[in-house]
């Protein structure tokens, strides 16, 4: 949110009708045509302190939009990591539902949408929402000891209009012999083998296009 063009031109408006208000005196001052007595001096130290009074108001009002404008950010994050657990144990379907009703639970109160796509001992995770509330939710995320290697492969502002391209956190699972698992082991691969963003960005857009297919 920002600060209106109708409440701008108020706030100018005061401004300049009390520089005109002590303008005016000044001048005819410097002219000589009125005399610089206490009286006239007193007048004018009240308008000069209206003036500043108006502007530092309107300085005050101002930052409070920008710090309220920035908590309104939108922020979209995707990380890949490895599963650190034993994906044989039995108990592991047990830890990936776990998982999956942690983060439901969260994102939906929180409102952070996305997508967390797991794959053979692989996740992909895309969080989008309010930019703080996605920040705190990364790092919480990237020291979680049910995964490691987490590596951030995005991370930028979003607009609201683009927050509703995932409705919720949306769970994808693929099979090894799926395109999708075959994209994501080989974006897994590029992170691992080479600093090359763009083949690496292209990957990742392919295999969001496809989510983005599954999920319609
Ligand atoms: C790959 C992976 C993705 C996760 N995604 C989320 C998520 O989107 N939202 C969430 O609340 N927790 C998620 N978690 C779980 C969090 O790391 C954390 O354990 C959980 O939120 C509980 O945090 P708390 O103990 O601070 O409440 C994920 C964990 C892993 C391993």
């Amino acid at each position: 949110m920002t600060v209106d063009s109708q409440t701008v031109r108020t706030w100018l408006h005061d401004i300049a009708n009390r520089a005109m208000s002590l303008g005016g005196p000044i001048t005819l001052m410097r002219l000589g045509k009125i005399k610089a007595d206490q009286d006239q001096l007193m007048a004018m130290e009240q308008k000069f302190e209206a003036l500043s009074d108006a502007i530092n108001s309107a300085r005050h009002q101002l930052a409070a939009n920008v710090a309220k404008s920035e908590s309104q950010q939108l922020l979209e994050i995707t990380c890949i990591s490895q599963c650190a657990v034993d994906t044989n144990d039995s108990e592991f379907e047990y830890i990936l539902n776990d998982i999956r009703s942690e983060s439901a639970e969260r994102n939906s109160k929180w409102n952070i949408n996305g997508f967390l796509l797991y794959s053979d001992g692989i996740f992909l995770q895309r969080l989008e929402g309010n930019s703080e509330k996605v920040r705190q939710l990364a790092a919480t995320i990237a020291l979680d000891p049910r995964h490691k290697c987490v590596t951030f492969l995005s991370q930028q502002p979003i607009s609201h209009s683009d927050q509703d391209r995932w409705k919720s956190m949306l769970f994808f699972s693929a099979k090894q012999e799926d395109k999708l698992a075959e994209s994501l082991h080989r974006l897994q691969q590029l992170v691992l083998d080479s600093n090359d963003a763009s083949q690496r960005n292209a990957l990742l857009n392919d295999l969001t296009d496809m989510l983005k297919d599954k999920s319609a």
